[in-house]
């Protein structure tokens, strides 16, 4: 068992910014061609991060968001919710903005604004909101958007409003810059499209692909160096952990954790703390796993495993759904792939096929259920 110390790292791992960033040279080159596009080209666009669990989706929306920062964008971070609810757009564009130059151009107090929003309508708040966001350069940042997907999260009704909010900021024309910016899962792009955001520039998706080994190397240097500041020279250290990271930010960041707790007291590299630190980054990998299966039960996890042991690398959802319905799961058959697809166990990739992305997440599974 691990133990907890308050000065040890969460073991539920930050899920914000990357505490050392490498790599992504090229994705981020791309966003930077995008910031500059839309200011000359007067024409918002957007750019979408997709990929499996645990890609580093998270950690480059927040480096792009720190690299509009620096060229004085706005930056507005928005959820599900904001997509249906105008208002909760209109504080989120305000906060810690001077907005009094827009809401006085059109002759509105912004206090008398703010307090009467509820009694607006909808059409003269989405004016006020499309105004503001034209008056600055804006970064829109979604993470997450493959949620829009999952049955019963967004209804009927308010399925229109995303709709409308989508088409009205999906090439809004604003001479200052406009990005939305997106983060989601490998079906993304079929979710924004199923609200009708079907103009997705393929220089603008990225697929997001695990890490180079250089930016492996570097991120689990950085961790032994500059984090746990260690004496010695960390390269066998290096080499033997990235035997068991697969390139996998996720996969990285577990052993680098261990890497943190395993030098809190001693800076020395020993043989002796680096065993330890595989063992702990090995720990850590597991519950990450587990936490992939979280709240399914013992039938649907022995469903998942004796299925994927017969399934080849790529496969179809046909094929899924014939193995799943030969085995004694509480979810029906749909239910248990559509489960399996929004936990990223199942991930849709380029050529239409599924796989299993998470590295070693497979064998695990085989081992533990099958
Ligand atoms: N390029 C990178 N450099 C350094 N650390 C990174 C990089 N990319 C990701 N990480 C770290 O790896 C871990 C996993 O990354 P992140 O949370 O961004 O993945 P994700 O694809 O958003 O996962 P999820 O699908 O679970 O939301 C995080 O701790 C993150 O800080
Ligand atoms: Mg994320």
């Amino acid at each position: 068992m691990l133990k907890s110390n308050k000065n040890k790292v969460r073991y539920g791992i930050e899920r914000d910014k990357a505490r050392f960033f490498h790599g992504r040279k090229e994705e981020i080159s791309r966003f930077k061609d995008l910031m500059v596009e839309s200011k000359i080209k007067n024409v918002g666009s957007s750019f979408l991060v997709q990929g499996a669990p645990g890609i580093g989706k998270t950690a480059l929306l927040e480096e792009c968001k720190k690299i509009a920062k620096k060229s004085k964008w706005t930056v507005v971070d928005i959820s599900i919710g904001t997509l249906m609810n105008e208002v909760d757009f209109f504080y989120r564009i305000t906060k810690n903005k001077d907005s009094k130059a827009v809401i006085q151009s059109q002759e509105v107090n912004l206090g008398v604004w703010k307090a009467s929003l509820t009694a607006k309508t909808r059409e003269e708040i989405n004016y006020v909101n499309e105004e503001l966001v034209k008056s600055m350069p804006l970064l829109l940042v979604l993470d997450e958007a493959q949620i829009l997907g999952i049955e019963g999260v967004v209804s009927t009704e308010n399925k229109a409003k995303v709709v409308e909010f989508l088409k009205q900021y999906h090439n809004l024309q604003s001479k200052k810059g406009f990005i939305m910016l997106f983060g989601g899962l490998g079906m993304t792009k079929d979710v924004l499209q199923s609200f009708g955001l079907s103009r997705f520039n393929s220089e603008y998706t990225i697929n997001l692909q695990k890490l180079d080994k250089q930016a492996e190397r570097n991120i689990i240097e950085d961790w032994i160096k500059k984090e746990a500041k260690a004496k010695g020279n960390p390269e066998y250290w290096v080499d033997k952990i990235s035997t068991r990271t697969y390139q996998w930010p996720r996969h990285i960041i577990s052993y680098c954790n261990a890497v943190h707790n395993q030098l809190l007291d001693t800076k020395e590299l020993s043989q002796e703390s680096l065993n330890n630190v595989l063992k702990e980054g090995d720990e850590l990998k597991k519950v990450y796993y587990e936490q992939r299966c979280a709240g399914l039960l013992i039938e649907d996890c022995e469903a998942i495993a004796n299925t994927i042991k017969i399934l080849p690398e790529f496969f179809r959802k046909s094929e899924v759904i014939h193995f799943f319905t030969k085995e004694d799961s509480l979810l029906k058959p749909e239910e248990l792939f559509q489960t399996c697809l929004s936990r990223g166990i199942f991930h849709l990739n380029n050529n239409r096929l599924f796989s299993i992305p998470i590295p070693s997440l497979k064998t695990w599974l085989i081992d533990e259920y099958s």
